[in-house]
């Protein structure tokens, strides 16, 4: 299996790292703009082989595409974070630039890859390369949910003093503060999370959870990549370890839960095709007055882009 990183920066050489370490795919390419910055970190992660006793080669790459050619699965992280006086408008036309070069690049080496998006904004970036691969929808996807779902389930497993294995959540919604965390489908070893935490420590953690990103970026003044970047390559070993495993992910929905034409965060089964599966819960009222509101968010800044006709230029 070939699998191709395209950013070598803070989550794509993380996403590299855990690829490599747990022997996710036997040849990874790292792919970077700036001069052989994805070749240092490929080295890098090469040498950590002999110490750690695996196989994975992890090559790098100065934009040379035909490094990347057949690659079975491509993470693309690379984008630049918000800088001080950049509006979100601004954010978007630069990054969906940059995902549109890159997602044609990929779509022409790699013509059967599934894609999975990690730069921000997610939902809109996803949409970007969605446009731009020309692909099935069920092989271009974002990653933000497993993400979402896994500071949610780290919060929960500090307050119970409990294993974070044994805690198991889905969230949906976009990648912001409009997601939507789903206590009624959090629980822990099978038992629901409400009976074992009281509604305003719960109510609490959600609140963490929606301002998670948010939450690191003050810490460190730039955003995470430890999770991130093990969240995306837990999604490429479902692929390909054709694991059918359920997880949060960013996909295309064609009437599902009443929405058309949109990427926005739900359930799906994750396997060798890429989305199998996209899992409709039976929600309350509440939790689809919650989804709509997010779906609300996100299509407008799906709108922002489609102003710009960055995908047509
Ligand atoms: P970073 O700045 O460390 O790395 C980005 C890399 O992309 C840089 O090395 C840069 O040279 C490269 N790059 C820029 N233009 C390129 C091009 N045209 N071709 C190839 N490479 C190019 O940033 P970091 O922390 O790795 O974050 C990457 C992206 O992921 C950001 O947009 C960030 O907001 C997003 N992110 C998304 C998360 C999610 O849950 N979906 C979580 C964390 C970060
Ligand atoms: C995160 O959630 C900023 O999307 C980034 O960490």
């Amino acid at each position: 299996m070939k699998v191709t990183v395209v950013g070598a920066g803070n989550v794509g050489a993380t996403c590299a790292d855990v690829l490599a370490q747990r022997e996710i795919a036997n040849e990874i390419v790292l792919l970077d703009i700036k001069e052989g910055f994805a070749e240092g970190k490929a080295l890098d992660i090469w040498q950590t082989a002999p110490i750690n006793l695996y196989d994975s080669r992890t090559t790098g790459s100065t934009n040379d595409y035909s490094k990347t050619a057949d690659s079975d699965v491509v993470v693309i992280t690379s984008g630049l974070p918000r800088k001080p006086g950049m509006s979100r408008d601004d954010l978007i036309a630069t990054n969906a630039g940059i995902v549109k070069t890159v997602t044609e690049n990929i779509a022409k080496y790699s013509p059967n890859a599934i894609i999975i998006i990690v730069s921000n904004p997610l939902d809109v970036m996803t949409y970007c390369a969605y446009l731009s691969a020309k692909f099935d929808s069920k092989k271009v996807f974002g990653m933000a949910g497993v993400l979402d779902t896994a500071r949610y389930r780290a919060f929960l497993a500090t307050e119970l003093n409990v294993s974070p294995k044994d805690i198991q959540a889905i969230l949906m919604g976009g990648h912001g503060d409009t997601m939507v965390p789903l206590p009624r489908y959090t629980t822990v070893s099978g038992i629901p999370v409400t009976e074992l935490i009281a509604a305003d420590k719960l109510d609490e953690i959600i609140e963490r959870t929606k301002f998670g990103g948010g939450e690191i970026v003050k810490l460190l003044g730039t955003s995470a990549w430890y999770a991130p970047g093990a969240a995306a390559a837990q999604m490429v070993e479902a692929i390909v370890r054709d694991q059918k495993r359920i997880f949060p992910v960013c996909a295309w929905l064609q009437g599902e839960y009443g929405f058309n034409d949109i990427y926005l965060g739900v359930p799906v089964v994750l396997g060798k095709n890429g989305i199998e599966k996209i899992i409709e819960l039976d929600l309350n009222a509440a939790e689809k007055e919650l989804l709509k509101e997010s779906a609300v968010a996100v299509k407008g800044v799906m709108d922002v882009l489609d102003n710009m006709n960055v995908t047509n230029a």
